[in-house]
């Protein structure tokens, strides 16, 4: 058995201890990015829901602050949670909750969840603001502002377009959007709803709506995420809609099939940043490195969850359907290995011996007239994760049967399988490993898989051969 804190991610930002989910509030101002996220400031297990605090300079190395947004007690024992949301930078003090002429106020929307003995009763979307910086908060005195009555009503994500806000906002149950317009951030009007479409197999949550540019060219498409859990066998994990916006509803392309951001199990609720600097001309997203159908369990006991690297978006064109592409933000610090190399030279496999758990490993791979390959990571005895490439079928697999600690959950141990196709022979796989995160990128982020893994040893080798059969 080993400390659960060689589970901790080197380049994954979590907090120092207790349970995180879904980021909330992701906003930029004034040299700094701010990730707030769903925090138990009282323990490892979800619970005492309230918004924990980190800033960055360069979106690469986090600094952890004090919690910013706290659960509240109410006077019949009942609390209010502070479930997830968005922060926005209200220049134009359009909420008034600033003095005159201050442009750097923050303003956090996010879902009050009503709870009592453990159960919740009501979800409704409040305000809370900040004048120094998101470090200190207060509650607007008039929260809710916006309830319609569900017991499931949640994830405000909000934005600026041509000078009014829109918050888009989810009806988890009936796979349903709602989006709103204000001019104070106080009163909401109803524009339009979306939904029913896509994956619609349990639950909608944390949706966004955003501008991203189209690769070589000046034009941009309107993006809809949507994170929709569905059942623990079956895939869980985001979708997306591509599409127009007109200010007042959207109306997404037509698409075959489910748009799938992340083809792992372990990407969630990932929202774009706000009020990005001019130099940032892509959005840029962070999810929640994990998976309710086991998140509870995972054996890193005392710090439980943690973020994906932040990820800048773009749109191509592929067969005529639009579709993202993930580039990962990281430090050039990281330890990493680049191998460039022809599948004719692993007739013997080739070994690489590993310090540790944390790097990033750069493949590109002639496959010539392979069968395809199969790379072991962190491998260390009978301990390993396997990432198959066949070049028959096209398919990318990524294995975590044997990837060390496994039986903590009976959903946990699973084998992804996405198809990639080559790009004129060649496969490149950007893949960053961080003790018990896995973030693969192939052919430059077209496709992407996330996965959590836990090792048991520190050091694990890389084995690289043909594929056989
Ligand atoms: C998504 C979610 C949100 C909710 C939050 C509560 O992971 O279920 O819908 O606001 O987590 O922690």
């Amino acid at each position: 058995c080993i400390p659960s804190a060689t589970y901790r991610p080197a380049y994954h930002y979590t907090p120092e201890k207790n349970w995180v989910n879904d980021p909330n509030g992701l906003v930029y101002l004034d040299g700094e990015y701010h990730l707030f996220y769903q925090y138990n400031p009282a323990g490892d297990k979800w619970g005492h829901m309230s918004w924990g605090h980190a800033v960055s300079k360069n979106l690469k190395t986090w600094e952890e602050l004090p919690l910013a947004i706290p659960e509240t007690m109410n006077a019949d024992g009942s609390t209010n949670m502070v479930f997830s949301g968005a922060a926005v930078v209200d220049s134009l003090n359009t909420s008034g909750f600033f003095e005159k002429g201050f442009t750097k106020g923050m303003v956090a929307i996010y879902t009050s969840h009503l709870n009592k003995n453990g159960e919740g009763m009501a979800q409704s979307q409040s305000l809370a603001y900040s004048s120094d910086k998101g470090r200190t908060w207060k509650f607007y005195d008039k929260n809710p502002v916006l309830a319609i009555g569900l017991k499931d009503f949640r994830d405000p994500n909000v934005f600026m377009q041509e000078g009014k806000w829109k918050m888009i906002v989810a009806k988890p149950l009936e796979f349903m959007v709602q989006i709103y317009e204000s001019t104070n951030l106080k009163e909401w009007t109803l524009l339009s709803e979306f939904g029913k479409m896509g994956d619609v197999a349990k639950i909608w949550e944390c949706p966004s709506l955003f501008k991203v540019p189209v690769e070589n060219s000046d034009n941009s498409k309107w993006v809809m995420l949507i994170s929709s859990a569905a059942e623990a066998t079956e895939f869980t994990g985001m979708q997306y809609f591509v599409g127009e916006f007109d200010g007042k509803s959207f109306v997404p392309d037509k698409q075959e099939g489910v748009l799938r951001l992340d083809r792992g199990k372990d990407f969630y609720a990932a929202i774009p940043f706000q009020n990005l600097p001019a130099k940032d001309k892509n959005p840029i997203i962070i999810g929640w490195g994990s998976n309710w159908s086991y998140a509870g369990d995972i054996p890193s006991e005392g710090r439980r969850g943690m973020f994906s690297m932040p990820r800048k978006l773009s749109l191509v064109k592929e067969n005529g359907q639009f579709r993202l592409v993930q580039k990962p933000i990281y430090s050039n610090r990281i330890h990493s290995k680049e191998l460039i190399l022809k599948a004719s030279e692993l007739t013997k496999p080739k070994t690489w011996e590993m310090k540790n758990n944390s790097y990033k490993l750069g493949l590109v791979i002639d496959l010539g007239n392979s069968n395809g390959f199969a790379m072991e990571l962190l491998k260390n005895e009978e301990e390993k994760c396997v990432l198959t490439y066949n070049a028959m079928t096209q398919k990318l697999f990524f294995d975590r049967t044997k990837s060390g600690k496994i039986d903590f959950n009976k959903n946990f141990s699973s084998i992804e399988s996405m198809q990639v196709v080559p790009q004129n022979g060649v496969l490149k796989l950007d893949i960053f490993v961080d003790n018990s995160i896995v973030e693969v990128f192939a052919n430059e982020g077209k496709v992407v898989l996330t996965d959590l893994v836990f090792p048991q040893k520190n050091g694990g080798k890389i084995i690289l051969s043909l594929l056989k059969d």
